[in-house]
């Protein structure tokens, strides 16, 4: 899959949008009876709600447990958790909409999902509050610091358990990596790879997995197609625009899965 943008935004829009595969609704049982759209909207990166439930099934939710969503954004995740494990829900993102209530409100689940307008360094909770914290599309912002595991696995109970899913390069950037995969530069200098991530937490916690996901790199394509399909890169805002251009540079100039998505999981325990 190439495409040629000499033209960008002047597209075929139908031709372009092809181009890129999407994730089978199929492959995710899971989430039947959401539509293709309701996997995506509200989340502010790739892989939706397929990588929100693949983070979430390794966490042995239980009704009842206490969950923090770090980087929550709108807190679709938020919401998704709550409503799909009954578990209470801290939502934290720098400043979370006022909507993300109402809308668990109107859900019949105000009860489970609380937010919280606060810097991910600076969390306002009593340490061993939770069972587990979530993470997706956002770590890389705030929790790079070597500082940052330990202070972060401070807020989860002994037995507690992490999960991160998030943008990542099959191997750590290198002084010759194409200028294409310097999305978002310089926030891309902190994406790193899935060992780069074991490393980061090896020594402050039981790292149980941290790999490619298996969908990584069409995350990438599925979230691309499903913007086009939304909207004409002519009438997106300036900035949506440069950033869908950005992506399928990206992808157009990816040959073998370099750009990707990971997940880790981990626990607490054992250290
Ligand atoms: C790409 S968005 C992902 C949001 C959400 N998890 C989702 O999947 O839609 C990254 C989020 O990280 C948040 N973020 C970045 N740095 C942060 C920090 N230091 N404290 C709190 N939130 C932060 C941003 O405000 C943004 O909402």
């Amino acid at each position: 899959m190439k495409y040629d943008l000499s033209n960008w935004p002047e597209v075929n829009l139908d031709q372009i949008r092809l181009s890129f595969r999407e994730v089978p609704l199929a492959a995710y049982p899971e989430l039947k009876g959401y539509s293709r759209s309701n996997i995506h909207e509200g989340l502010a990166g790739q892989g939706g709600l397929f990588l929100a439930s693949d983070m979430a099934k390794l966490l042995g939710l239980r009704n009842g447990m206490r969950v923090l969503d770090l980087g929550c954004g709108a807190g679709t995740t938020a919401i998704y958790l709550a409503r799909t494990y009954g578990v209470h829900v801290d939502a934290v993102d720098m400043n979370v909409p006022e909507a993300l209530n109402q809308r668990a409100v109107s859900l019949g689940i105000g009860h489970l999902v609380s937010s919280t307008s606060a810097d991910c360094t600076q969390l306002p909770f009593a340490e061993g509050y939770f069972d587990a914290v979530f993470s997706m599309n956002a770590f890389f912002y705030f929790g790079t610091g070597p500082a940052y595991p330990s202070y972060l696995l401070k807020f989860l109970k002994s037995d507690g358990e992490l999960v991160i899913g998030s943008p990542c390069y099959a191997v750590e950037l290198s002084e010759d990596s194409p200028e294409e995969f310097l999305l978002e530069y310089p926030a891309c200098l902190k994406v790193h790879s899935p060992g780069w991530w074991r490393d980061h937490f090896a020594k402050h916690s039981t790292v149980l997995h941290s790999a490619l996901h298996p969908l990584g790199a069409l995350f990438w394509e599925d979230r691309v197609r499903f913007l086009l399909e939304n909207e004409n890169p002519r009438v997106m805002s300036p900035g949506k625009r440069e950033m869908v251009y950005a992506m399928i540079r990206m992808l157009n100039r990816d040959t073998d899965g370099f750009v990707s998505h990971f997940i880790l999981h981990a626990k607490k325990a054992g250290k």
